[in-house]
């Protein structure tokens, strides 16, 4: 399976590891407590330098413009200029610099559905229903007897329709109110988003992830949403008028005719995880509309076999030739997978078994900051909180200021972030679990990691093989197969095998005799490196990968 990946030279972003940077809180170089793009650009060694570094290609950075940061970026108040919270452009043209430099490719985060309502263009449009950019937004009158344009709910909680008193019509927002929608059916909104790309694109970056396209297009005759019983908030209703029309596929279409004009360029998108037909339907024929798209149901799911089987089984095949898998466990939305996957186990063995997967299975992968090293959900008292959303549903639902706590660098106070108060608070276990300490511990997580990472570099199996699942292992484990022809016309094959149960496992090898040698146990104290394919044992949540001859 995988038929693309026959190529000896995939384009770099199939082959490519990603590596999702939060800009608030990576690095801060000016001590403010917030992190800014001068502090990416010092620890871009860290990433791709030539000694001890991590190892990845290319790095996401989730936005970094002008903003009220209502949303922390995902609302944009100006696509062609950089948030003073984080730099000039000088410093973005600088740290793309340096980051090319070192081989590290960088992608922009491009927030399509809405903008911030302090935009100049929601400015103009809210200004009077005789302004040229009226038509930019979605505006309707309300119906009688005071009642909204339609029952739609908004992403965020609430309606998603506000009253605006200086344009004496409501606004449609899926997001907060703060994030007016753009009207998509609209041809210059497109045309002035295309700009956009092509202003970030002749600066140099190498592509876009794009935020909540399965938003973009709403029917504008604003017909109600069926309800749904049973359920709360957001999803007590079917969402069958305000997202996922044909408009986002033709949008997507429309944008990759445009990127096309740059070489190498990608597209990333970010469609909900419930989206009809899943991220395989923004892939078009293969070849015509995005390059990757996020699939979130191994976010969305608990530590077990038949999800990743699933995945391997299922998702992947769905996605049409030309396309291309992606890996993904954790990002700035969700808590992070060591919690995820730990809850009721042992965290620290599964997100060492959950690394082995993310950079073996077929697709390209994306780490989010911090995982590496086992960052934690932080622990955040009510007072802690900035993000809107986490807010309003805190203690209930988990939010997601606890996985956007600063990266933990060393030891020190604030854990090498910042010298003066973060802008959230660091655990208090950052002065063990951090990047100096686990890099200088050849058993820990960061240098499970780095070892992966430098596998999969080296193995054309690994970054870009095909795959074959075993399907008669034991029901809690996973074996699955990656194998390439190498330049040299030789066949690489590389075994993995995950038991996801707290018991040892034991089972003989399901079809032949290969032998083979192990490279990883995801156990640090596991003791034979020798792999007998008669019997096969993998300790509680324990994973290796074979090279098989
Ligand atoms: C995406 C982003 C999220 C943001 C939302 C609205 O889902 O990942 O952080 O709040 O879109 O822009």
């Amino acid at each position: 399976m995988l038929a693309a990946s026959r190529s000896l030279h995939p384009p770099w972003w199939q082959s490519a590891v990603f590596y999702q940077i939060y800009p608030w809180s990576f690095q801060d170089s000016d001590n403010d407590g917030i992190g800014d793009l001068r502090g990416i650009r010092s620890r871009l060694e860290y990433l791709r330098g030539a000694q001890h570094s991590l190892g990845v290609d290319a790095i996401w950075l989730s936005p970094i413009y002008p903003s009220p940061m209502h949303d922390f970026g995902y609302d944009v108040s100006d696509y062609v200029n950089i948030d003073p919270r984080f730099g000039t452009l000088k410093d973005f043209d600088d740290l793309l610099e340096e980051a090319h430099r070192l081989g590290l490719r960088v992608i922009m985060d491009l927030v399509l559905n809405h903008t911030s309502n302090q935009h100049e263009w929601f400015r103009e449009s809210r200004a009077s229903r005789l302004s040229t950019k009226r038509n930019w937004y979605c505006w309707a009158d309300g119906k009688s007897f005071g009642r909204r344009p339609s029952n739609w709910n908004a992403r965020f909680g609430g309606s998603s329709w506000t009253w605006d008193p200086e344009a004496r019509q409501y606004y449609l927002h899926s997001f907060l109110k703060e994030q007016p929608d753009l009207n998509w059916q609209n041809p210059s909104v497109r045309a002035a988003m295309w700009d956009v790309v092509r202003f970030w694109l002749d600066r140099g970056v190498d592509g876009f992830r794009l935020d909540a396209i399965n938003w973009l297009g709403k029917d504008t005759r604003w017909p109600n949403n069926p309800f749904r019983f049973g359920l709360r908030g957001y999803t007590r209703q079917h969402h069958l008028y305000d997202r996922d029309q044909a408009l986002a596929q033709e949008s997507m279409q429309e944008l990759r005719q445009v990127v096309s004009a740059y070489r190498d360029a990608v597209l990333i998108g970010e469609a909900a995880a419930d989206t009809p037909g899943g991220p395989a339907s923004f892939y078009g024929e293969g070849d015509d509309e995005l390059h990757l798209v996020f699939d979130f149901r191994l976010m969305k799911s608990p530590w077990c076999a038949k999800s990743f089987r699933l995945c391997l089984s299922q998702h992947v095949p769905s996605i049409p030739q030309g396309g291309w898998p992606t890996i993904v466990m954790s990002n700035h939305d969700q808590p992070r997978h060591i919690d995820r996957y730990g809850a009721g186990g042992d965290a620290e063995a599964r997100a060492r078994a959950a690394a082995l997967l993310l950079l073996t299975m077929p697709g390209t992968p994306f780490l989010y900051y911090g995982e590496e090293v086992g960052m934690r959900n932080g622990k955040l008292r009510y007072r802690d909180l900035r993000d809107p959303y986490t807010k309003r549903f805190w203690p209930f639902r988990p939010g997601r200021d606890p996985a956007r706590t600063p990266m933990q660098w060393d030891a020190s106070l604030h854990a090498g972030f910042t010298t003066s108060r973060p802008w959230l608070p660091l655990p208090p276990d950052s002065s063990q679990r951090n990047v100096a300490a686990e890099a200088a511990d050849p058993r820990s997580l960061w240098s499970l990691y780095r070892k992966l990472l430098e596998l999969r570099r080296m193995s054309p199996a690994l970054h870009r093989g095909d795959y074959r699942m075993i399907e008669d292992s034991p029901r809690d484990c996973l074996l699955y197969e990656r194998e390439a022809r190498t330049e040299t016309g030789t066949v690489e094959r590389m075994l993995v095998a995950v038991n996801f149960s707290q018991r040892p496992c034991e089972f003989a090898f399901p079809s032949g005799s290969s032998h083979g040698l192990v490279l990883v146990s995801t156990n640090p104290d596991a003791a034979d490196s020798t792999w007998n394919p008669t019997q096969i044992r993998l300790g509680p949540d324990e994973g290796r990968l074979v090279r098989l001859s």
